[in-house]
């Protein structure tokens, strides 16, 4: 199922056998629970308890690239291997035409995770994921490239607000609704979309590289640099376009057969947070 985001392989949330399937065509270890993906804030109710906050954030920011983790409400609905057992649900409406046209013609929330193999970068084209997990799927529906490129920000709001993964929301803009986020470390056992050596190309990756050493790819932020096996992220250092060629490119220059990937230093601010913590996360550092 294309998303905005990244490519996702969809399931039907109640049913555990459909689950478990996904768990096993991702290779994924079962105890990291999946995002519900809901047509709209309607729907998003039935399956979790709403509070101020979280109905402020879905009103300005549903359909889109957030995910919210809040107290379950229908454990059938997001059966209990799905939620990897927890008493809470990450929901998410998407605003892809295609997730939304499939959700609501099922009338039920689909289960999605990124449709790479547990461990591996998230697809951004069918190509990219029917070469990832294609095998095991029965449809694959043809979105196009995902505008976005990034995974969706997952924010718990429980007891206290966490950011347990950084996306395509910033934290700002998040921030500027419902006060400070807390970081995920308390929770990280909750998220392991946060273990170290996540979105991991085959090559190693080289950070904060400010040019390319022999045998190396290149992933340039800004104008590309000349030579063989070079990149740009984004010509004019914009940070949007960054996020959205970040995996393909992370493909493609895997796909030369480097010694390593080495990649520019990348801002901090915005939507250089995400793309930041993917980047480290695939050079297999804890972030
Ligand atoms: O953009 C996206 O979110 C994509 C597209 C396909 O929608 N999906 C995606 O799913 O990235 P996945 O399964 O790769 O990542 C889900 C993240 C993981 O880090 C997981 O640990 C976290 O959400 N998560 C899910 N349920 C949770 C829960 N109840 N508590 C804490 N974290 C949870
Ligand atoms: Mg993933």
């Amino acid at each position: 199922m294309p998303t905005e985001t990244v490519y996702g392989l969809a399931a039907d949330a109640a049913d555990a056998r459909a689950v478990a399937a996904v768990y096993e065509a991702k290779g994924r270890p079962s105890f990291n629970p999946l995002i519900a993906h809901v047509c709209d804030t309607a729907m998003a109710r039935e399956i979790a308890r709403f509070d101020d906050r979280a109905e402020r954030l879905a009103a300005a920011f549903w359909p889109g690239p957030l995910t919210l983790v809040l107290p379950v409400r229908d454990p059938e609905a997001v059966c209990d291997l799905a939620r990897a057992g927890l008493d809470t649900v990450a929901v998410r409406a998407p605003a892809h035409p295609k997730a939304q046209a499939l959700i609501a013609t099922f009338g039920r929330p689909v289960v999605a995770p990124s449709a790479n193999r547990s461990g591996r970068p998230s697809p951004t084209t069918l190509a990219d994921a029917v070469e990832e997990t294609g095998g095991s799927a029965v449809a694959a529906l043809d979105g196009g490239a995902c505008a976005v490129g990034l995974e969706s920000t997952v924010v718990a709001l429980l007891d206290e607000a966490r950011l347990l993964r950084p996306g395509a929301v910033t934290r700002a803009e998040i921030e500027a609704l419902i006060g400070p986020l807390l970081e995920a470390e308390g929770d990280a056992k909750r998220s392991p979309g946060r273990l170290a050596r996540h979105y991991a190309p085959n090559a190693p990756v080289r950070l904060d590289a400010t040019s390319a050493r022999r045998g190396e790819a290149y992933l340039a932020f800004g104008p590309a640099p000349g030579g063989e096996r070079v990149w740009t992220l984004s010509a004019t250092g914009d940070l949007r376009e960054a996020a959205a060629n970040l995996f393909a490119l992370l493909r493609a220059a895997d796909r030369s057969a480097p010694t390593a990937i080495a990649i520019a230093p990348i801002p901090a601010e915005g939507l250089g947070e995400a793309i930041n913590d993917r980047l480290r996360r695939a050079a297999g550092f804890v972030g």
